[in-house]
């Protein structure tokens, strides 16, 4: 009876932050299926309702109909940088700076080789050893192209190592968050750190753009990548976007120079020009479908303030741990519980981490699995509620008393976990 009671109160105190909430009504903004609690938003974003209708058009209309005048009609070679000042204006980046394009691993490619170049005599590129894996296989093949050595420190570390490798360093590299562990690191010092060594700072924003108050100008940041199908929502293999500051646009030379990315594209000039500003950061020809998804899909954010939404992800984070508390889920936390160091993810660990998720999944509560024992839940702030907090926790505190878990079809393993 105690925790029936402790449920209906922590369940009324949720409704009451919802109701409170400024982002109050921007779930409906989302086609999420009935009964799902959806805590995978750091890896796909959920369908904004937006998208389907504007995806119609450039299929039907603007492809099927108008065809190749689309280009100019509706302006789709305008579009990556176009969609790169919405993303802008979610990462604290003025306009210009800015495109959409590629994946994050090719954005990530093109930011060390360039910022190689932009630092040359310099040899060393720092960057996480628990980076997502991308960027570790990324950085050192870039890294190895480019002649430089990629020393790997922690980011708790990483202002003591760049003081220490002084006029050596080339770029400082790192995640603002930690994709296994949500954890939260203080980039502005790391870059204040490589600007006092005359280095650069790479932020890769994979786990930060919509959900937390990135601000890449004011922090001082020279580059950075990051996903659109997180917390953007553009879907399944959305573009990415990278963001070269002003201030290194005219020296930034990219290794991967398409056509794209030239000054005359339509000139078909035998040689390379780069084109000026962030427009020299795009390749070849975009996925417009995608491209144009993604911008419908960031319409979402209308009217909210970076500030609003990292509050808000912090709130609901909270309200998922304090609930685990309340309800007596003795699980480790592997996310940190000073809302200063938590990104917008809890995960916890379990030694069957895997089929505790896939139990949880049963429920209808659907986060993931990272090696080698977390159970990562995302909280996209947009449309992850109070409620929905609550009630998941009391979904895990339910699969780990019942041990469901240990239910053998919880163990079979798809090729994405
Ligand atoms: C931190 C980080 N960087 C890069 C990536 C992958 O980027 P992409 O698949 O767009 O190349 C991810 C994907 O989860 C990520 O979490």
């Amino acid at each position: 009876m105690t925790t029936v009671h402790t449920h209906d109160a922590l369940i009324a105190r949720a409704e009451q932050a919802d109701a409170e909430s400024p982002l109050r009504g921007t779930r409906d903004l989302f086609d999420l299926p009935d009964g799902v609690i959806y805590l995978d938003g750091n890896s796909l974003g959920a369908l904004p309702r937006a998208v389907p209708a504007v995806v119609n058009d450039v299929m039907h209309r603007q492809w099927g109909e108008r065809l190749i005048r689309s280009w100019n009609e509706s302006d789709w070679w305008g579009a990556q940088t176009r969609v790169g000042d919405a993303v802008g204006r979610l990462v604290g980046a003025a306009p210009g700076q800015v495109v959409v394009t590629d994946s994050t691993s090719v954005n990530l490619f093109k930011a060390v080789v360039g910022a190689a170049r932009l630092r040359p005599g310099r040899r060393v590129v720092l960057t996480d050893p628990d980076s997502f894996p991308t960027d570790l296989y990324i950085t050192e093949s870039a890294a190895a192209l480019a002649g430089l050595e990629v020393r790997r420190v922690n980011p708790r570390d990483a202002v003591a190592a760049i003081a220490e490798v002084g006029d050596a360093l080339a770029l400082a590299s790192y995640s603002s968050v930690d994709y296994r562990t949500g954890e939260l690191w203080d980039l502005r010092a790391v870059t204040e750190a490589a600007h006092a060594v005359g280095a650069l700072a790479c932020w890769d924003l994979c786990h930060s753009a919509g959900v937390l108050d990135v601000d890449l100008d004011a922090g001082g940041a020279d580059l950075a990548v990051g996903c659109g199908y997180k917390y953007l929502n553009g879907g399944p293999g959305a573009p990415a976007f990278i963001y070269v500051a002003r201030r290194h646009q005219d020296a930034f030379e990219q290794p991967l120079t398409g056509w794209n990315g030239h000054a005359r594209p339509f000139d078909m000039a035998p040689d390379y020009a780069p084109a000026p500003g962030i427009t020299r950061a795009r390749v070849g020809t975009p996925p417009l479908l995608s491209v144009l998804a993604l911008e419908a899909a960031l319409t979402a954010y209308d009217g909210l303030s970076p500030a609003d939404v990292r509050a808000a992800s912090l709130a609901v984070t909270g309200t998922f741990i304090d609930a685990l508390d309340g309800l007596g889920v003795d699980l480790p936390l592997a996310t940190p519980r000073d809302p200063a160091r938590r990104g917008s993810q809890v995960s916890l660990r379990h030694p069957q981490a895997f089929a505790v998720v896939q139990a949880l999944i049963a429920r209808g509560v659907i986060g993931d699995f990272r090696e080698p024992d977390i159970i990562r839940l995302g909280f996209a702030p947009l449309y992850v509620t109070h409620a929905d907090a609550v009630r998941a926790a009391v979904h895990v505190k339910e699969v780990l008393e019942g041990r469901e878990y240990e239910r053998p079809e919880f163990a079979e393993r798809g090729a994405v976990t």
